[in-house]
């Protein structure tokens, strides 16, 4: 057997299955379709494909061969625990789909490993279900193994299911390391836990279809489903003894262990650390560049948790703020080849990972700060232990990591309720799954669909009217047989329609429903999918019955609908404008378009500049002005990939998928409706850019008649402003705002001159000279109408620093605000007396609460009687102060 490297391994693969008539896929998305609701993200090569086995669609070929990206998060935390466990692989396989079977799946595998990569024959072994006679029979008849080297064994580990859908028996190639790697018992051999024997493809005899309750029923068709890992493969190919000296994610290893200056395999701390970042930084980039984005639900919380527990384990060691964006250079690097998706995303997945690091770098500051203030109150209250509410809180709340609490509790002299704090994540995440659940149910006991077997006509991409005739009424989610006029909404399902069903980012139609003699019967207010093809239109019935089997005029609003389309295609314009002036790591996270606006959520760390968005405008104007036509095309998906339509990350193959193309402007997958030719749009005006979580922005913008009433009521307040000044044009009123706000502020000092003049006048009135007589102070008290706040506090300033033996207060009430002020100026504070202390004994007096420092302090009170019980007790107050 040759030393092989990752990459190469993988083409070999490939090139094999090739020469037996496979069709050489590339990976799908890490993100399952839509329709896969039971999997959070891609964990194996067949999960994709899940429809080609159940022969719900057509594979492109009965052959395929793929290598798929695979994430399991299942034991996350034993990753840089062991050498073992990874979150990120790549699975190779070959897969048949009701073609070629048992035999041929054994003997591909067996020339792969023994005449390809020439493993030595001595040192493979393989295990077959126990009821599988055939497969035994054609591993040693056919392909002449050793029946010792032959294992059978029961279900858990010949027999090959996750959950719901296909599945079936399996047989598995195992590689024997050595006995030095055993355990040495007598039973040891393949399936044994030690470390002699390992797994290394698994080929499904793929029969089954498991409703997910245990019941198996044939599938249609006979399926080949094989799994082989491509770095356990690596590691027997390479010699090595873990998955972190595979070559390539060496790499990744030993520029982690640089940039944070420490050496592999010195220190099991370092290590483990090491491995950790090693694993979880493929995992990030892989996911990111599949179009995740931290978040606090489903995939992104997934990558959060990943990016988090690298953040966290490098905070032992001194990793600089582009750690994960480098580590990230060094996987698309070693990936490239196979996987051209990460050098196009590398920006984007660089900025997300810088962004997501600087801010968990802030929750952190934050959690230890928090942490400290929780600290005093337990310490004050005697306890040396963290208790599960306030670790909870700490952790679910402000995000501060457990593993981060219980070092600095540690580190404080606190434990920490652990127990009782992980009983309440659990009790949480038990919520969280009861209300997803009782949603569900919800929403299936609502619409019983049982018996329906039809799909709806969608005509609408051409037509706004149709004749239709009524196939199902639902009413609060039951089917009736007719229903009459009232306010209540009803579901009409019709067998064609040419309202649009909410679905891309883009509403529902709205409109009527009208009878033989044109009379509106229902007016229609929205209009959705259910179970993929039926059209429910959510209707409010105005006259008459309607019957089941009734034919109906149905009749789209027309003006919503091309305000609608107006706002779907300028959103398209809008994210090739976006590319064009920000660059090419943006990418569409969300929209919905409606007839009033349309709203785009995009990938990008920083807010637009003025310009930026200027820039923007500018070019989605352009692209009106210039009328371009807007045409849309069926076609095959790879063709539309490679005419380099732009698509969102739920991809799939072989499906014939609708292209909007304007001018040759954009080109991009979409199901929505448009307009013919870009003039129509009118104006294209951008009304907000905002923040809607890391890394990304969003925009409202409007077109047609939307845009232009946006404009005409600028024009309008324009106007207003510009007959407020008497002036011609907004410039000249802008002109004559500066000049107000400069004449304003001039007014200002003036007055604020005038009420310090007027102030020293009753300070004069109020001062009685050397008051304190045994220590030489004087003593000022007096009410002022005229200083509040800032004025308030230099005034006080201003008077302790020209009286040097002075003490003082000030009750001030300007516009209901009551407030005092104590100064104590520079003798009185030598004597001892602080005026935050003053104040402090004041406050305390009215039931109020102040502070300052030792020469002004202030406090706020409820009322006038509370200003006049301060200043009757001030003197009483410095008295006392003094005698101590
Ligand atoms: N589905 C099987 C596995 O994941 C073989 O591909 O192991």
């Amino acid at each position: 057997m040759e030393w092989t490297s990752l990459n190469r391994l993988r083409e070999m693969f490939f090139e094999f299955f090739q020469t037996k008539q496979h069709l050489k896929l590339g990976s799908f998305s890490l993100i399952p379709k839509k329709e896969e609701t039971s999997l959070l993200l891609i964990n194996s090569g067949m999960a994709p494909m899940k429809d080609w086995f159940l022969a719900k669609s057509t594979p492109p070929s009965r052959r395929v061969v793929t290598c798929q990206k695979c994430v399991r998060t299942v034991d996350l935390q034993n990753v840089g625990r062991t050498s073992r466990h990874g979150t990120f692989f790549e699975m190779l396989g070959n897969f048949s789909f009701g073609d070629y079977f048992k035999r041929e799946a054994i003997s591909f595998a067996w020339d792969f490993v023994t005449k390809i990569l020439k493993m030595p024959t001595d040192r493979l072994y393989v295990t077959v279900f126990e009821n599988d006679d055939e497969s035994k029979l054609i591993w040693e008849k056919e392909q002449g193994l050793d029946p010792s080297h032959i294992f059978k064994l029961g279900k858990d580990d010949n027999f090959w299911e996750i959950g719901k859908g296909p599945c079936g028996p399996c047989t598995e190639l195992y590689f024997d390391r050595g006995e030095q790697f055993g355990c040495k018992k007598e039973t040891c051999g393949p399936g044994c836990d030690c470390d002699r024997f390992v797994e290394f493809w698994n080929l499904v005899f793929s029969q089954y279809c498991n409703d997910g309750n245990g019941n198996y029923e044939d599938l249609a068709q006979k399926n080949i489903d094989t799994g082989m890992g491509l770095e356990r493969l690596a590691c027997i190919v390479q010699g090595v003894n873990n998955l972190f000296e595979v070559d390539s994610i060496k790499k990744i290893l030993l520029e982690a262990g640089r940039l944070a200056g420490v050496e592999y395999g010195q220190n099991e701390e370092v290590d483990v650390f090491l491995r950790i970042v090693t694993d979880h930084i493929r995992t990030s980039v892989f996911l990111i560049s599949d179009g995740v984005l931290p978040s606090n639900e489903g995939r992104g919380y997934v990558l959060r948790r990943i990016i988090r527990r690298i953040l966290t384990s490098s905070r032992a060691f001194k990793v600089r703020e582009n750690f994960l964006s480098k580590l990230a250079e060094v996987v698309a690097e070693e990936s490239s080849k196979a996987y051209p998706e990460l050098i196009e995303k590398l920006d984007h997945v660089c900025q997300v990972l810088q962004f997501e690091q600087q801010s968990f770098g802030k929750i952190l500051v934050n959690g230890q700060k928090l942490f400290h203030g929780l600290a005093e109150q337990l310490k004050a209250s005697g306890r040396n232990e963290v208790d599960a509410q306030n670790a909870f809180k700490l952790c679910d709340t402000f995000g501060m990591p457990f593993d981060l609490l219980s070092d600095l509790a540690a580190q404080n002299g606190f434990e920490v309720d652990e127990a009782g704090f992980l009983e309440l994540l659990n009790e949480q995440r038990e919520r969280a799954k009861v209300d997803a659940a009782s949603k569900n149910k919800a929403w299936k006991e609502k619409l019983n669909l049982s018996g329906v077997e039809f799909a709806t006509d969608f005509v609408g991409y051409d037509e706004l009217q149709c004749e239709g005739r009524l196939k199902l009424i639902l009413v609060d989610g039951k089917q009736v047989e007719c229903v009459t006029a009232s306010d209540r909404l009803v579901g009409l399902i019709f067998d064609k329609t040419p309202f649009y069903a909410q679905g891309g980012g883009q509403v529902g139609d709205s409109g009527f429903i009208l009878n033989s003699t044109g009379n509106k019967v229902a007016e229609i207010v929205d209009c959705k999918r259910l179970e993929g093809t039926l059209f429910c239109h959510e209707a409010r019935v105005l006259e008459g019955v309607l019957k089941l089997g009734d034919v109906f005029k149905l009749e789209v609003d027309s003006k919503h609908r091309a305000a609608v389309s107006r706002n779907h295609t300028a959103a398209h314009i809008l994210q090739q404008a976006l590319i064009n002036v920000l660059g090419a790591h943006v990418h569409q996270a969300g929209q919905l378009v409606d007839s009033e606006k349309l709203r785009f959520d995009f990938s990008h760390s920083k807010a637009l500049s003025a310009v930026e968005i200027a820039q923007i405008e500018a070019e989605v104007n352009e692209l009106i002005l210039s009328c371009v036509e807007v045409r849309t095309k069926l076609m095959a998906l790879d063709e539309a990939k490679k005419a380099g339509a732009k698509a969102l990350f739920d991809e799939k193959y072989s499906q014939e998928v609708r292209v909007v193309e304007i001018g040759s402007f954009s080109k991009e997958l979409c199901g929505g409706t448009h307009v013919k030719n870009s003039g129509e749009l009118g104006l294209f005006k951008i009304v907000s850019e905002t923040s809607v979580g890391t890394g990304v922005r969003r925009i409202e913008a409007l077109t047609g008649r939307n845009s232009l009433s946006f404009c005409e009521e600028l024009v309008k307040n324009c106007k207003v402003v510009c007959s407020q000044f008497k002036v011609e044009n907004v410039a000249v009123a802008c002109e004559k705002i500066a000049e107000l706000k400069t004449k304003l502020k001039v007014a200002d000092a003036e007055i604020e001159e005038l009420k310090f003049k007027a102030s020293e006048k009753l300070f004069e009135a109020a001062l009685i000279k050397n008051f304190f007589k045994d220590v030489g102070l004087n003593f000022a008290a007096f009410s002022s109408e005229l200083l509040s706040g800032k004025l308030l506090k230099s005034f006080g300033e201003h008077l302790i620093k020209t009286d040097e033996n002075l003490v003082l207060l000030i009750c001030s009430q300007v516009e209901g605000k009551m407030v005092f002020l104590v100064g104590c100026a520079k003798k009185a504070v030598d004597l001892g007396l602080k005026a935050a202390n003053l104040v402090k004994i004041l406050a305390e007096i009215v039931q109020s609460k102040g502070g300052g420092r030792p020469e002004i302090a202030m406090a706020g009170v409820k009322t006038k009687a509370d200003l006049d019980i301060v200043r009757m007790n001030f003197e009483k107050v410095v008295a006392n102060a003094l005698k101590k």
